[in-house]
């Protein structure tokens, strides 16, 4: 018989349930891998029954322990941002990161759902963007067949069967909603600043209560709350009504010393030394008055540039024939040249 206590959250595939704390059925065996390892009960147990991961999301303890999980998925967070992901996670509730371009948003939500060992569901936003790209829409030419199979066949199809879930294609928001698993999907609204202040309203209902409205059908709700992250580069300001159902967290850029830890995880054939000459030159273009200023991304690129070319140590030759990775407008570079490439280069 299986501890209650460790069957309390498990879903199993087989049985197609959660496992509610009481025991299996005789004879039956449970095997669980989780992100942290593998675990097995039930010594007197004979057949598999099944193999899942554990809810991990209600396992994860603290935001420390989130950053030790997210580093294992290559991604190094600090702790701000981790506290803020935790409490997304815990809650629930959507949290919107915003921050510069590079310096991690959407990759923070890939991390986490990698960690989770559950689906990241992505919603990329862009300007016209509606319900029939973000939520559902109906499968028309299915729709056409079924009635003229009916009306081949002499008979007469109910419009209300013509609108139900067989005809239904979802998208990204409803896949969310509707995903079941042991751990929630993670949902991604990557860049809702390109989204029109329309669609954004139009999200609320989903941020607030983990529902949506479709006409023919009603109100579907979430039967697991999906973990909901935003991004934004703040092309504009965001509705104050959206920001009120989300936490926020602004992603600075890194440090010096977590940028080079960064670049040295993204990047490991580099050197210790290359890493850090490349992450220092990044924070030093960063305090000119770039029309771009470069982020983490921009970092890890120039560093594999350098690597390929045969750059072993960063010097104005050296980001001469690099400079295309870190900085994409003309003006500025120039401007770094202004400055001198030696001086970025730190010699
Ligand atoms: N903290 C981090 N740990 C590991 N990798 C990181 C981190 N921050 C950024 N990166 C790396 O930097 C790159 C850019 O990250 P990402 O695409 O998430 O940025 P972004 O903020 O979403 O940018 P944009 O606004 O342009 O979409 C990715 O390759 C990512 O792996
Ligand atoms: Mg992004």
């Amino acid at each position: 018989m299986l501890n209650p206590q460790v069957t309390s959250k498990l879903w199993t595939p087989q049985l197609g349930r959660y496992l509610d704390g009481g025991p299996l059925p005789v004879g039956e065996f449970l095997m669980i891998i989780g992100c942290q390892g593998y675990r097995k009960w039930g010594a007197d147990a004979q057949k598999l029954v099944s193999v899942c991961p554990v809810s991990f999301a209600s396992e994860i303890e603290s935001p420390q322990q989130l950053i030790q999980e997210l580093a294992k998925a290559d991604y190094l967070a600090e702790l701000g941002l981790a506290t803020a992901l935790f409490c997304a996670v815990r809650l629930p509730q959507p949290l919107l990161l915003e921050g510069e371009a590079g310096v991690g948003k959407t990759q923070a939500a890939k991390a986490l759902a990698q960690l989770l060992d559950t689906p990241l569901i992505r919603l990329q936003c862009f300007e016209g963007i509606d319900a029939s790209e973000a939520l559902y829409e109906w499968n028309y030419p299915r729709q056409l067949l079924s009635i003229r199979m009916a009306e081949s066949q002499g008979k007469s199809i109910e419009e209300s069967s013509l609108f139900s879930r067989e005809f239904l294609i979802e998208r990204p928001l409803l896949q969310a909603l509707e995903h079941v698993g042991p751990n929630p999907a993670v949902l991604l609204i990557d860049e809702v600043d390109r989204a029109d202040e329309e669609f954004e309203a139009f999200l609320f209902e989903m941020l607030a209560e983990s529902t949506v409205s479709v006409p023919e059908l009603g109100t579907l709700t979430a039967q697991q709350k999906p973990i909901v992250i935003l991004t934004s580069n703040r092309t504009r300001d965001l509705h104050d009504a959206l920001k009120r159902r989300c936490l926020y967290h602004w992603i600075d850029y890194p440090s010096l010393e977590h940028a080079t830890q960064i670049v040295k995880l993204r990047a490991p054939k580099a050197s210790k030394d290359l890493a850090e000459q490349v992450a220092a030159a990044v924070s030093r273009i960063r305090t000119l008055d770039m029309q771009k200023p470069p982020g983490v991304a921009e970092a890890i690129d120039w560093v594999n540039a350098a690597m390929l070319l045969g750059v072993s140590t960063l010097d104005a030759r050296g980001t001469e024939q690099t400079l295309g990775s870190v900085l994409k407008y003309r003006d500025d570079q120039e401007l770094a040249r202004e400055q001198g490439l030696a001086w970025i280069a730190g010699e």
